[in-house]
């Protein structure tokens, strides 16, 4: 793979462990993209930035709250004037460690700071660049879901319905964007930890790493991957649902 030329932006790239969106963050930069890093933990944001530039990579990091659309909408014409344009998109940013109960325990609070970042982060990044990525006739947008999205988890059924509308908003969008040359894929990890683990929520008996996220994002991201689109990718070691 080889990004060279290519600008991504990547939302929720600054945490470490397990950290999907710092480990595509690592991935692409290796692989010579330009790289737009954004999330709301200004610290970790700063380290992540200031690692990648000592090795000489092109990378902008900036604060930003994906369920804010203004500084959405500032952050990507912010990219568009540094690089010239947008590329490639991967939505990670996205909240399910919190408020885990049943539903008939839930408080709509909850499930309003779930829709705001999991599927309102999602459309508003994705409508800030698609006119650019239209323009260009080219664009890759990968949506980070979840197997959650896909069989429903119990004590998470907030986060799975947002990340089932995840599911759908990229099937739906790939039918209006073909015509641009523009693909749009999800991914839907299951159960992902910074280093394998044994693990009897999958058939291989172990957990998934950030790593192997990273590596099927930036496929689906590379212009080898130029004829998938409106695919939902399960990585998850052959589910075992529950
Ligand atoms: N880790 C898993 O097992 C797993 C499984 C299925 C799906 N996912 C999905 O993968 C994605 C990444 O998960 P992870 O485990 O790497 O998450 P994480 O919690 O380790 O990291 C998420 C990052 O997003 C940032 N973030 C949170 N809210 C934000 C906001 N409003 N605006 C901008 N940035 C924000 C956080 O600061 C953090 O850096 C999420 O969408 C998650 O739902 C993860």
């Amino acid at each position: 793979m080889d990004f060279t030329g290519k600008t991504v932006i990547i939302t929720g790239a600054a945490k470490g462990s397990p950290g999907i969106g710092y480990a595509t963050a690592l991935l692409f930069a290796e692989n010579h993209a330009n790289l737009v890093a954004v999330d709301i933990d200004e610290a970790k944001l700063a380290s992540l930035e200031k690692n990648l530039a000592a090795g000489g990579e092109k990378v902008m990091s900036r604060v930003c709250d994906v369920g804010d659309e203004a500084r959405v909408n500032e952050v990507v014409q912010e990219a568009i004037c540094n690089f010239g344009k947008v590329d490639i998109l991967v939505n990670n940013a996205g909240i399910y460690k919190e408020d885990r109960t049943s539903f008939a325990d839930s408080k709509s609070g909850a499930w309003k700071k779930k829709i705001d970042v999991n599927i309102l982060g999602t459309m508003y990044f994705t409508h800030a660049v698609i006119n650019n990525m239209i323009e260009n006739q080219y664009g890759r947008i990968i949506n980070i879901a979840s197997v959650a999205g896909v069989y429903g988890l119990r004590n998470m059924v907030d986060y799975s319905m947002t990340k089932g509308a995840v599911i759908a908003f990229t099937k739906a969008l790939s039918k209006e964007t073909g015509p641009f040359g523009i693909t749009v894929n999800a991914v839907s990890p299951g159960n992902i930890t910074d280093t394998r683990r044994v693990s009897d929520m999958s058939f291989l008996g172990r957990s998934g790493t950030p790593q192997e996220c990273a590596s099927l994002i930036c496929f689906l991201a590379s212009d080898d991957a130029g004829y998938i689109s409106g695919q939902n990718y399960q990585i998850d070691g052959s589910r075992r649902t529950m």
